[in-house]
């Protein structure tokens, strides 16, 4: 029985290994945003800052563990709520950690790629180079009147609508209507 369970602890540390190992190649490998979670005072800010209808379709544009979608999922069950992530191992796991939230699906692709027509608000929270590749995207794409909050990066070619202080200096929300 010992042998058993050592036997079984043993695959799940390789397999935690691996996953680490292919976590830590997908993130040197690639340019752009890496993974920085939003700390849970901040994610609050950003829920409380929304205000969903009860059709709303929320995305989170690199969704990390899929924090933001578990909370906004929460506070708006009738929403629906899509991630997008680019790391497999990211996406796997929020995808373990969100199994009990029926309204959350999450997609493993590029931001870039994926369509997002649907979208009737988003967030991101990716670095300002990203933000100003994506706009194009966002302006040929998002339905007129999408709302779209982004923690701390501008766009530099877009006004925003407002900027939401979160309570420390290092972070804000920036609000943008398309
Ligand atoms: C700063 S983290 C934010 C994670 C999450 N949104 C949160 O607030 O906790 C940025 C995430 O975006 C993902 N990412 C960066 N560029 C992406 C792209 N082009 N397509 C999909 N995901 C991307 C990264 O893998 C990372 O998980």
């Amino acid at each position: 029985m010992l042998g058993v369970f050592i036997l079984f602890l043993e695959v799940i540390i390789l397999f935690a290994q691996i996953a680490i190992i292919i976590f830590f190649i997908e993130q040197l490998s690639r340019g752009g945003a890496p993974y920085v979670p939003s700390s849970r005072s901040v994610a609050l800010c950003a829920v409380n800052a929304l205000t969903l209808p009860t059709n709303a379709v929320f995305y989170d544009l690199g969704s990390g563990d899929g924090r933001m979608l578990r909370l906004l999922s929460l506070r708006s069950p009738t929403a629906t709520c899509i991630g997008i992530e680019r790391s497999l191992v990211l996406c796997l796991w929020a995808r373990f950690l969100s199994r009990k939230f029926p309204n959350i699906s999450i997609v493993h692709g590029d931001i870039f790629r994926e369509p997002l027509h649907k979208a009737t608000h988003v967030f991101t929270y990716l670095f300002s180079d990203v933000m100003d590749q994506f706009l194009p995207k966002a302006e040929h794409e998002f339905a007129p009147n999408t709302i779209l909050l982004s923690l701390n990066f501008k766009f530099s070619q877009k006004p925003y609508d407002r900027k939401i202080d979160i309570g420390d200096k290092k972070h804000a929300l920036y609000e943008y209507t398309f």
